[in-house]
């Protein structure tokens, strides 16, 4: 497994490789609903707000992710991981958390002290992130599933509360994928 970061060269191979996988897991509407989401997180968001990493084998393209900044009101460097998708036939093989843990180590290397996820925290557990309230930092639009809400601390320091609202890029700024 070959984990490298995204260039934009590959954005129309990520957005088919999301729509397929959606499509399979989650029926052809919400592939065509991630589609639109990375197509605008690709074309509109800023290049020093977007990590892209994907996972190749044998020159084929078997997973992707993206963490895109999250500004927060203490001035610490936040991204927040969203959206992640493995190739249906390659999943359960420990490609996703090793993706995962590709993308962290990647995000400390450039000193950022936050990552954020909204997912199944018993999947993203393994990688380190953990249940955190809205009462602790806000997330950037209405949750519908509030149990989703997590994060972990990159720089060894506790996650501290923090008033005020946090702030998400403009792709995922819309509350239909919250
Ligand atoms: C969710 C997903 C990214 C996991 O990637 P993966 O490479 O298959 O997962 P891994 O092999 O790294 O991890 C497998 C482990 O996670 C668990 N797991 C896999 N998918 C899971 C899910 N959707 N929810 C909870 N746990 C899950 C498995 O039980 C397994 O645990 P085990 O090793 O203790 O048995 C992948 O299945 C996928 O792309 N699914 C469709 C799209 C999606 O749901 N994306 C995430 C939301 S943005």
């Amino acid at each position: 497994m070959l984990f490298s970061l995204f260039t934009e060269s590959q954005s129309q191979q990520v957005i088919e490789l999301f729509k397929r996988v959606f499509s399979a897991a989650e029926g052809e509407a919400e592939g065509e609903v991630i589609a639109s989401f990375v197509t605008q997180l690709v074309t509109t968001t800023q290049p020093e707000d977007l990590i892209g990493c994907i996972a190749e084998e044998n020159d084929s393209l078997v997973g992707c992710l993206f963490f895109s900044r999250l500004w927060i009101s203490s001035g610490q460097v936040a991204f927040i991981l969203s959206p992640l998708a493995v190739a249906t036939e390659a999943q359960r093989k420990g490609v996703g958390q090793g993706l995962i843990q590709y993308g962290l180590d990647q995000l400390k290397s450039l000193e950022v002290n936050l990552a954020f996820t909204y997912g199944d925290p018993s999947y993203y557990g393994k990688t380190g992130f953990q249940q955190i309230s809205q009462d602790l930092v806000k997330a950037p639009c209405p949750l519908s599933q509030p149990i989703g809400w997590l994060a972990q601390s990159l720089d060894g320091s506790p996650i501290q509360a923090l008033s005020g609202s946090t702030q998400c890029v403009e792709a995922l700024n819309d509350p239909s994928l919250w």
